[in-house]
């Protein structure tokens, strides 16, 4: 078959309703976990001034150098797709004055996200993340905290036991001052043993070193000096008790001295989910502190510590362990009808059905039974309500069990409590209709 003339531009996905029933469950997940702790949910817009990221993220980050898809607005100014959230909410927290909320301020989201990046597995120019963040409060428990929310999820997903956390301290700014100097040190005069990317890197963000994933560049890092030695007591104390507080919630993790995070914010505290199949290739989460940056963006010095996952990594974990989301979009009852005025009675039995949380299709056109009833088992319906002359004249209606392939004549009077009952009103979805 010829390809379609047109198709979705490279990196970027359609989510069919397949993908949408994970995506339903996960938006579940995090709403109820995010709530149950105290969150709320917030979106920031879609694109930002393009400093906001510039400025957050940092000029030498391979986000910001390569990753961004940005463009000039018709007067002239610079804006940027965002590529990330913590900087959007860390912006919306100064805009909207929430300095003057009782403090931590605990914010949660679930949006699209874009980075200008080589796609590949596991990597789109278009995905979506679902974050937290507690801007507020430098206590090592809300690293654990936050630490704990983004493993209990995963817990709720069925993917905790396919995934190792990865734990690192970076240290205040002064100690990677320090650390920067060390490494620096150690790098000049073996710079033909890195990577052209590594090379570039030394003198701006030589930390990225620690994390490249390239062979030789590995090495090299596992003879580097080790963090710990320029450490202050300061820092070495505030990351002993996010471990005594993981140890408390029976979270395992795995002290990985080479984590860093691609992302200049970062202080103290930095974590990341890996797989355990593939390692560091495609971490379905990460975050950590970043106490620096609503300084930065001119508010008064306001520690805060986040996280955020990849929904589709994510979700392909899930596929891979098997994990179906209960699908809400099952069909509970198709409605078959022959002539007018059968159609015009069974708009009003659709409404009530609707009503009462049952999901309905009808057919619409002026087809046989015999071809409705093939449109009924291809949709999957539950049950067949089938409503003809006869049945219009004598107030009932026929009710077929499409698993089972039986039927019965019912009093039309009453069907939408019979067919309610036989779903099982717990099914129904009337309950939750008006949640977000
Ligand atoms: P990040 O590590 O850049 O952190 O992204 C978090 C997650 O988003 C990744 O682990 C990955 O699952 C997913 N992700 C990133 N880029 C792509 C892509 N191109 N395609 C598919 N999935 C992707 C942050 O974004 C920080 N804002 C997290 C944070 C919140 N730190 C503190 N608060």
């Amino acid at each position: 078959m010829a390809s379609p003339k047109y198709q979705s531009p490279k990196g970027v996905h359609d989510v069919l309703p397949d993908d949408h029933l994970y995506f339903s469950f996960i938006k579940k997940v995090v709403r109820h976990r995010c709530r149950e702790a105290g969150f709320r949910r917030i979106s920031t817009p879609m694109f930002e001034n393009l400093d906001v990221f510039v400025h957050s993220l940092g000029d030498t980050t391979d986000i910001v150098e390569k990753e961004m898809f940005t463009f000039e607005s018709k007067s002239g100014k610079k804006l940027a797709l965002r590529p990330e959230g913590t900087a959007g909410v860390v912006r919306a927290y100064l805009q909207h004055g929430m300095q003057q909320l009782p403090q931590p301020v605990e914010l949660y989201y679930i949006e699209p996200f874009f980075r200008y990046n080589r796609p590949q597995k596991g990597r789109y120019r278009q995905f979506h993340q679902f974050g937290f963040e507690i801007i507020g409060e430098s206590d090592p428990v809300i690293d654990a905290q936050v630490i704990y929310l983004s493993h209990k999820i995963n817990q709720d997903l069925g993917i905790a036991d396919r995934l190792s956390l990865q734990l690192n301290t970076i240290g205040s700014s002064e100690d990677r001052s320090r650390f920067k100097e060390d490494l620096i040190n150690f790098y000049t005069g073996k710079e033909r043993s890195l990577c052209e990317d590594c090379q570039k890197r030394l003198h701006r963000n030589p930390l990225r070193l620690l994390d490249c994933k390239e062979e030789d560049c590995q090495i090299l890092a596992s003879m580097a000096p080790k963090f710990a030695n320029v450490m202050s007591e300061e820092s070495k104390e505030h990351y002993g008790l996010v471990k005594e507080f993981l140890d408390e919630l029976k979270v395992t993790y795995t002290e990985n001295p080479y984590l860093v995070r691609g992302l200049d914010y970062y202080t103290h505290t930095v974590f990341e989910y890996w797989s355990q199949k593939d390692g560091a290739q495609n971490a379905t989460g990460g975050g950590g502190r970043y106490d620096g940056l609503v300084e930065l963006f001119g508010g008064t010095s306001t520690p805060a510590m986040g996280y955020a996952a990849g929904m589709e990594r994510t979700i392909e974990h899930m596929k891979e362990a098997g994990i179906r989301p209960p699908n809400k979009d099952r069909i509970h009852v198709f409605v078959a009808q022959l002539g007018h005025i059968a159609k015009k009675r069974s708009l009003s039995l659709l409404n009530e059905m609707r009503e009462r949380g049952i999901n309905v299709v009808a057919a619409a056109g002026k087809a046989s039974i015999k071809s409705q009833m093939k449109v009924a088992d291809r949709l999957q319906a539950e049950y067949a309500m089938i409503l003809g002359q006869i049945e219009v004249q004598e107030k009932t209606i026929i009710l077929r069990d499409m698993d089972k392939g039986s039927q019965e004549t019912l009093p039309m009077d009453g069907i939408v409590d019979v067919v309610a009952e036989k779903i099982g009103e717990n099914r129904l979805d009337k309950r939750n209709m008006w949640e977000e």
